[in-house]
């Protein structure tokens, strides 16, 4: 069992972020490194091989670093934690051999940590400063990624129940999309995001999937929607037109994530909701959900987007493998419990 001053070495490389963390075992984040790979945007997404590649060049910095800012060593470590997936084979690879060897050389423990199960205790983290979590048990959660879109029941620390979830794309992956089609950079969120504030969300009407029963997500159409939009418009009409067509697309999108959010709580009687993922970082969804009048668990942004800090943050409530560890990862693991 994990004391609240012990440090916990968080390492994240699921996909294209090299994060590294130290959390205390009372949740508090020491240090939060995130590098940032930035070269998948000539490709306008992530190349799996060549995340890889700059995982490898940059996780050694990423820990040192990590260590550095909390002013610890490795001497002052008491667990190691990693995500053991869902993500891209390669890349968690890397993380994981680098969190074998640190608790190899170390004699420490191995926590493996469920990536989506990351997103949600980044609510169990305490702000600088803050005396106690973002937000605890029981919530409903929101968790909207580039490859995630869900809704989940929070009942305690450790797994999450799933309500409904993308029939196809995720939210990020809508965002990642439309921002490509109005020819922003990747990743699209945060740029179409920038472009949307000198737009008009009511300039056009993208549809919001209100048909689809139960708390399932749809964002194919609206992605479909505003490809035809775009075609119509012509290349200049579209150009003219880029902000209105970012500001309606996004408020689509933050409407049909923040009805889906208002028919959990109706259906589940819940008056606590909170986010996670790299779409939660979103400034009108987040707002949005502010006006719901609900306790509601927002973590800043860069607990939000993929980071370490969250991994360390789970790994304090899931059974950590003692030493030696012999850890594999599980490119399609999940923490979750499926509604049946
Ligand atoms: O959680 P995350 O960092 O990585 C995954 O696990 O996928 O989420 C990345 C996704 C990308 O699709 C990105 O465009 C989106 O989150 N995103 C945003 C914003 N910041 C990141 N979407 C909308 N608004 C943002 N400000
Ligand atoms: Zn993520």
């Amino acid at each position: 069992m994990i004391g609240a001053g012990d440090l916990i070495l968080g390492l994240e490389t699921s996909c294209d972020d090299t994060c590294a963390a130290v959390v205390s075992g009372a949740g508090e984040v020491r240090s939060n490194v995130i590098s940032s790979q930035g070269i998948h945007d000539a490709y306008g997404g992530v190349v799996p091989e060549i995340a890889s590649r700059h995982h490898l060049e940059l996780v050694n910095a990423a820990v040192d670093d990590a260590l550095r800012r909390a002013g610890a060593t490795l001497g002052d470590i008491e667990l190691v934690a990693v995500t053991q997936g869902p993500g891209l084979v390669g890349a968690l690879l890397v993380g994981v051999a680098t969190a074998k060897a640190i608790a190899a050389a170390r004699g420490l423990a191995l926590a493996p940590v469920d990536h989506l199960q990351g997103h949600v205790a980044a609510n169990f983290l305490r702000e600088a400063g803050g005396a106690e979590a973002i937000m605890e048990p029981p919530f409903v959660c929101l968790l909207a990624s580039g490859g995630h879109t869900l809704l989940a029941s929070v009942e305690d620390h450790e797994t999450f129940t799933v309500l409904g979830r993308t029939l196809d794309d995720a939210a990020g992956e809508a965002f990642d999309k439309g921002a490509r089609l109005l020819g922003l950079p990747f990743p699209g969120g945060p740029a179409l995001e920038r472009l949307a504030r000198d737009g008009d969300p009511e300039a056009f009407a993208f549809p919001v999937a209100r048909g689809l029963g139960g708390l399932d997500f749809s964002f194919a159409g609206v992605k479909t929607a505003l490809l035809y939009r775009v075609r119509d418009l012509g290349e200049e009409g579209a150009r003219e037109r880029r902000a209105d067509l970012a500001a309606s697309y996004q408020h689509a999108i933050v409407t049909a994530l923040a009805e889906r959010c208002e028919r959990a709580l109706a259906e589940r009687g819940g008056d606590r909701l909170a986010i996670g993922g790299g779409v939660a970082a979103n400034g009108p969804l987040r707002a949005r959900l502010a006006r719901l009048g609900v306790a509601l668990g927002v973590p800043p942004r860069e607990l939000c987007t993929d980071n370490a800090a969250m991994i360390a943050s789970a790994a304090r409530f899931v059974d950590a493998q003692p030493f030696p560890a012999y850890l594999a990862i599980d490119a399609y693991a999940s923490g979750e419990r499926a509604l049946a």
